[in-house]
């Protein structure tokens, strides 16, 4: 049993009058519940042989953040905990967004819960809108404080009242904790290249290249273009420092524990200004090792499910996402795994569905996102992921090579092909990206672009192709469709509801212009969208057909998340097919094709899985009974059935 579950029986007495409870009580009940799993952890990571007055520091700090958090937020973290996995229900649909680029302030975005209410968006993503360096910042993910706001997006009490006002919603936020790293003017960073010891030992700090040189040996880089290496000298502290990321983004020294005690205050902080999901930013990298690749080391494990146990009992009705974009076999363990299972994350993102679904589009077919899918272990029940399309960052190809190999592709070849069709290296291609952090050592590269660039649609609409137009708009509420339809919580990210193109001003901008993850960054179209009831444009159909299926996934119980997905495998390799199995009539079969021919799946195969043909199938989508007229069932280029027996 995981400890969510455990917290909810112990308390379920008072989780029907959360307001009468006595809060206090229930802390000391979670504390002990959960104390044994923080005292093994903790000691896992900090053996008291030599951290001898660490843990009980622990013990003294969490009695402490507890009597921090807002009695109304004490209160709502026992309605959470009434309501199940909220983060798994079919009502779930969020959108990511930058602020700034989305209607100026966080003021600016209060207005606009009206946009959101509309298409059905009840959770938000809001990109760093912390203090950070003026110059490069990676985006606010250089951080100068992790909770207080950046003036360029207005100040403190605005966020308390935007958060203040989505609550009133019951819509949901989240943002990001930048936990693996600090900027260079953090203030621990500036004591330490001021020259405290103390600080210094906060991050990996060393007098020589002796210890950086030996860790290079086996750490890959991030920003191999932009910042290459591992380590950056500081001129002030006359020292190397740790910088796996950029050079101003200082990696924390989790060997310390020190570290991981400010650090879970910063965390609760963050989650008393009133986050419901806190985004664990780069998790993958919070324990480094020498001789390894220091990514989802065992200890980062142990450290994020301590990081998630402690929160738990302070603040239960917050939860963990995993940004881990690795390999499907090792996403999969950040929800935790043996003692850890489902005690680490309750939510990862589905990169592997992401990084298959641009794969399937280019190949058109679908035999690798299918068989990677397949082979990933499933996740614990109290598990979810987000499922998404394209997010601020580039699209890597980090999937299994054998694979590859196993369909007949040679993978070195098939990964340049990627690369080549979205980086407007081949005439035919009609996607419009960027080729991001190219390592020549390698061969690695990675993919930028919006998803409607990407899809085809700013080609269309330069050469006015309106047939390759209507082709993009088919593909990006395609994969839409797959994301509301597949299990998690579907997150659009902002500009493709209405099918916005690249934006290339960050080319003018000193400090991003190497950046290519900017043409994807683009500031919302509200021209666009006060035109959207008007005129028959490709973004008034993206966003009303997407709008549609949003009702419909909200009003479908079987799309919420109870690991109740079956892949089928399918003989036409241009279609994806998996299936919602609900109870009786209720599931949902899913039908999907990838190529720009008709298709056709046997009528046999469909009657085969429990959808019987004939007049007692229904497409929900276009709210049609499906009337067969022969042994096959036709589905038109980028089409998706969503099919249920009636
Ligand atoms: C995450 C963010 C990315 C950032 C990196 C370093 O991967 O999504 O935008 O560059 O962390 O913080």
């Amino acid at each position: 049993m995981n400890q969510t579950s455990l917290h909810r029986l112990l308390a379920s007495s008072d989780l029907d009058k959360p307001e009468k409870a006595d809060l206090k009580k229930l802390f000391d009940l979670r504390l002990s519940t959960n104390l044994p799993l923080i005292e093994d952890l903790f000691l896992s990571l900090y053996p008291e042989s030599t951290f001898q007055n660490a843990f009980p520091s622990l013990l003294k700090l969490l009695p402490e953040l507890f009597n921090k958090r807002p009695a109304y937020l004490q209160i709502q973290d026992l309605k959470r905990l009434k309501y199940n996995n909220w983060y798994q229900s079919e009502k779930m649909l969020g959108m990511q967004l930058y602020v700034d680029n989305f209607n100026k302030d966080l003021k600016g975005l209060k207005t606009k819960i009206p946009y959101f209410e509309n298409l059905g968006v009840n959770l938000l993503h809001i990109m760093p809108v912390t203090t950070r360096p003026k110059a490069e910042n990676d985006g606010g993910y250089a951080v100068n404080s992790y909770t207080e706001v950046d003036p360029r997006y207005g100040s403190k009490a605005d966020l308390l009242n935007l958060t203040e006002k989505l609550r009133s919603k019951e819509m949901f936020l989240m943002m990001d904790f930048v936990v693996n790293h600090t900027s260079d003017e953090f203030p621990w960073a500036k004591k330490a290249a001021a020259g405290d010891k103390k600080y210094q030992d906060y991050y990996y700090t060393y007098e020589d290249r002796k210890i950086p040189d030996e860790f290079e040996i086996s750490l890959p880089e991030v920003f191999p273009q932009t910042s290459p290496g591992n380590f950056t000298f500081n001129a002030q502290m006359q020292k190397w420092v740790m910088t796996v990321f950029n050079d101003y983004q200082w990696d924390l020294n989790y060997r310390n524990p020190m570290v991981f005690m400010e650090m879970l205050a910063n965390l609760i902080e963050l989650a008393n200004l009133g986050t419901d999901i806190v985004r664990f930013d780069a998790l993958a990298f919070l324990w480094k090792k020498m001789g390894t690749d220091s990514q989802n080391l065992p200890e980062a494990h142990n450290l994020i499910a301590l990081f998630r146990m402690c929160l738990q009992v302070v603040a239960p009705g917050v939860v963990l996402l995993a940004e881990a974009i690795v390999s499907p076999e090792e996403i999969i363990k950040y929800f935790g795994e043996d003692a850890k299972r489902g005690n680490e994350c309750e939510i990862a993102y589905n990169a592997t569905l992401m990084a298959l679904l641009w794969n399937s589009i280019a190949t058109k077919k679908t035999h690798l996102l299918y068989k990677n899918l397949l082979n990933i272990p499933e996740k614990p029940l109290e598990g979810t992921w987000i499922n998404y399309v394209r997010c601020h960052d580039d699209i890597g190809l980090g999937f299994e090579d054998r694979y590859i190999y196993e369909v007949g592709w040679d993978a070195f070849a098939h990964r340049k092909f990627l690369l080549d069709y979205y980086s407007q290296k081949l005439d035919w291609s009609p996607a419009m990206g960027q080729i991001f952090m190219y390592n020549p050592k390698n061969g690695d590269g990675r993919i930028t672009g919006s998803c409607a660039s990407l899809l085809g649609l700013e080609k269309g609409i330069k050469q006015n192709d309106k047939a390759l137009i209507q082709m993009a708009i088919d593909k990006i509420l395609m994969l839409h469709a797959i994301i509301l339809s597949y299990g998690g919580i579907p997150m659009i990210y902002a500009g493709d509801e209405i099918g916005t193109l690249n934006d290339y001003s960050y080319l003018q901008n000193k400090n991003i212009k190497d950046d290519s993850r900017w043409a994807n960054r683009p500031k919302h179209d509200w021209k666009t969208v006060s035109e959207l009831e008007k005129i028959s444009a490709p973004s008034s159909q993206i966003f009303h057909s997407l709008k549609q299926l949003v009702k419909i996934r909200k009003t479908t119980a079987v799309f919420a998340d109870s690991n109740n997905i079956v892949l089928h495998n399918t003989e036409n390799p241009h279609l994806f097919i998996y299936e919602r199995t609900g109870k009786t009539k209720n599931g949902i079969l899913v039908i999907c094709n990838f190529d720009e021919n008709i298709q056709l799946t046997a009528v046999s195969q469909i009657s085969s899985l429990g959808y019987s043909s004939g007049k007692n199938l229904k497409d929900i989508i276009l709210d049609r009974t499906m009337n067969l007229k022969s042994d096959f069932l036709e589905l038109k280029p980028y089409q998706v059935l969503w099919l249920r027996k009636i």
